[in-house]
């Protein structure tokens, strides 16, 4: 599919058909994504792909946890903020039953039912941090992680395949790395489902337009066309 086409349309999917991907499917998609950069060409990252009925409960039963604080708290705000908006409880029911972050507990609610849960997995020793010594979070080794992730995600979308990059199960990292025996080096980055999508994709993501986020020389001189 064109590459242009893939970028623009691959959002975080909520809906699958129970469908299982082919083994070839993640084959392919896993051989286009690892020519994704890595610092030194050190290429730290490992996938996981779970498609154990058991295995899925479980990181589903865990990942619930974190989302459901998440989403008593994301839900509850986002009412304040439309009831504010329309002054109408009824109308914010309305709108809240179509929110994304109501997709995104359906979604959650069905983790375990989705056809897999990818695991992506990143060897830390062979990543290449070069702001540990900065007072502030450290962010460049995950530069030599996410963009075969998200190499990842694109070559499944040019399958017909959609995914949901998530990240909360993280927090259950030895938990995960015992139930599914990753390797004592490994992290875990990001746990991606994938399956077939249950509706078509979408033409359109709410995104910042270019001049928020880019600029020419100055971050007062916005990237315009
Ligand atoms: C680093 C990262 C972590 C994310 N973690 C989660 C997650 O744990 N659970 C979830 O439902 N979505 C997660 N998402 C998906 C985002 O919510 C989604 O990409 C964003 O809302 C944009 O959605 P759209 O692409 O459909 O417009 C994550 C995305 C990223 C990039």
């Amino acid at each position: 599919m064109d590459l242009i086409e893939a970028m623009r349309s691959q959002p975080a999917n909520r809906f699958y058909k129970p469908d299982p991907v082919p083994t070839e499917v993640f084959h392919r998609a896993v051989d286009n994504a690892r020519f994704g950069p890595q610092g030194g060409n050190r290429q730290p990252v490992r996938f996981l792909i779970v498609t154990d009925p058991a295995k899925k409960a479980q990181l589903a039963e865990w990942y619930m946890i974190p989302w459901s604080a998440y989403y008593e708290q994301a839900s509850s705000e986002e009412a304040v903020a439309l009831t504010a908006e329309s002054g109408d409880e009824k109308a914010t029911k309305a709108v809240m039953s179509k929110s994304s972050v109501v997709a995104a507990n359906t979604f959650a609610e069905n983790l375990a039912n989705h056809p897999a849960i990818i695991v992506a997995c990143a060897d830390l020793a062979e990543t290449h941090p070069t702001d540990t010594d900065l007072d502030r979070l450290s962010i460049v080794g995950g530069a030599s992680v996410y963009p075969v992730v998200q190499n990842l995600c694109l070559a499944l979308r040019n399958e017909g395949v959609a995914t949901t990059l998530t990240t909360l199960l993280c927090l259950f990292e030895p938990q995960v790395k015992e139930l599914l025996g990753i390797p004592d080096e490994l992290a875990t980055a990001a746990h991606i489902v994938a399956g077939y999508p249950e509706k078509p994709f979408p033409t359109k993501l709410t995104r910042h337009p270019v001049e928020e986020i880019a600029f020419m020389d100055s971050f007062d001189n916005p990237l315009t066309a």
